[in-house]
């Protein structure tokens, strides 16, 4: 694939400040995620001579998978709009010849057309400020039946993974949990009618949102996870807003570790999740 000139604006909601949060956290999240990524992956039946799209491919943890699944003729790219975690994913992966990254906003990226067999993402198509034109963009880079799966959150009160622990960071600061919109984030997509509007207004047929239940769970100790979960979603929004003393941090910190010793079963936290796989062809 050709190398294309490079128009990025910073999304409104990712920007370079969300990248070293991210990469700090990259390998609990990818434990985390691990039972709804093979969930994406035997939806989007990835074969060996594919070329294959990962839009929003963050430190290139699906990027890496899709590869291992490849073949002669086959090839990744993965695209995001984030520096810090391109290069990042670059630093792991690109002695891979089979991986390409491409630094872009996905939503007007001149992409090849007609090129990709799959395009696939986790969690990495929700923050277009104009999600009907970025699926216009997709769309034209998908070859004819080519296919479109991604996974995406459903709404945020289903997904204890997001809310665990939010009680008490508004005990604690007397703010209110931000109202869920279809602004770019990561809830943007929690409304499947929404979702196929958008899909269908870009051109895409056999238009399948499929919401599923299911778990986010880990092997960490109930003080790693407290942390993670004070250091991601709309709890570390709400924490960086404010300027808490270190001594009402640690009791939030303290309240929520008994929340997930709670949640400890043997030596596993584990959380409800609710998500919409989507799935379309060009
Ligand atoms: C929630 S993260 C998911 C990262 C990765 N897919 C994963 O699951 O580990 C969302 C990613 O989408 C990227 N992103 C947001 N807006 C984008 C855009 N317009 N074009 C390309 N990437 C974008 C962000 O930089 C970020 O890496």
């Amino acid at each position: 694939m050709q190398q294309k000139i490079i128009n990025v604006e910073q999304s409104e909601y990712w920007n370079e400040k969300s990248g070293p949060k991210w990469v700090k956290n990259e390998n609990a999240l990818n434990e985390r995620l691990s039972i709804l990524t093979d969930e994406l992956f035997s939806r989007a039946k990835i074969k060996a001579s594919d070329k294959v799209l990962d839009i929003g491919c963050g430190g290139g943890d699906t990027t890496f998978r899709v590869s291992k699944l490849l073949a002669d003729g086959g090839h990744v790219v993965g695209a995001d709009i984030s520096h810090t975690l391109l290069n990042h994913a670059k630093g792991k992966f690109s002695y891979i010849d089979k991986i390409n990254f491409v630094h872009c906003d996905a939503q007007n990226y001149s992409f090849d057309e007609n090129y990709f067999d799959k395009v696939i993402s986790r969690f990495g198509v929700m923050f277009f400020g104009n999600p009907s034109e970025a699926f216009k963009n997709i769309h034209g880079s998908l070859k004819t039946n080519g296919s479109l799966n991604f996974v995406c959150w459903t709404n945020m009160m289903e997904n204890e993974f997001i809310i665990e622990g939010m009680d008490i960071i508004t005990k604690y600061t007397q703010k209110v949990l931000p109202e869920v919109t279809k602004d770019p984030g990561p809830f943007a997509f929690s409304d499947p009618e929404y979702v196929n509007e958008i899909l269908e207004s870009a051109g895409f047929k056999n238009i399948n949102i499929h919401k599923v239940y299911t778990s986010i769970s880990t092997k960490d100790s109930a003080e790693q996870d407290a942390e993670l979960l004070m250091g991601i979603g709309p709890r570390a929004r709400i924490l960086s807003e404010e300027n808490l003393s270190s001594a009402k941090i640690s009791m939030i910190k303290n309240e929520i570790i008994q929340l997930c010793e709670q949640r400890q079963n043997g030596n596993e936290i584990t959380y409800k999740a609710c998500l919409n796989y989507v799935s379309a062809n060009k």
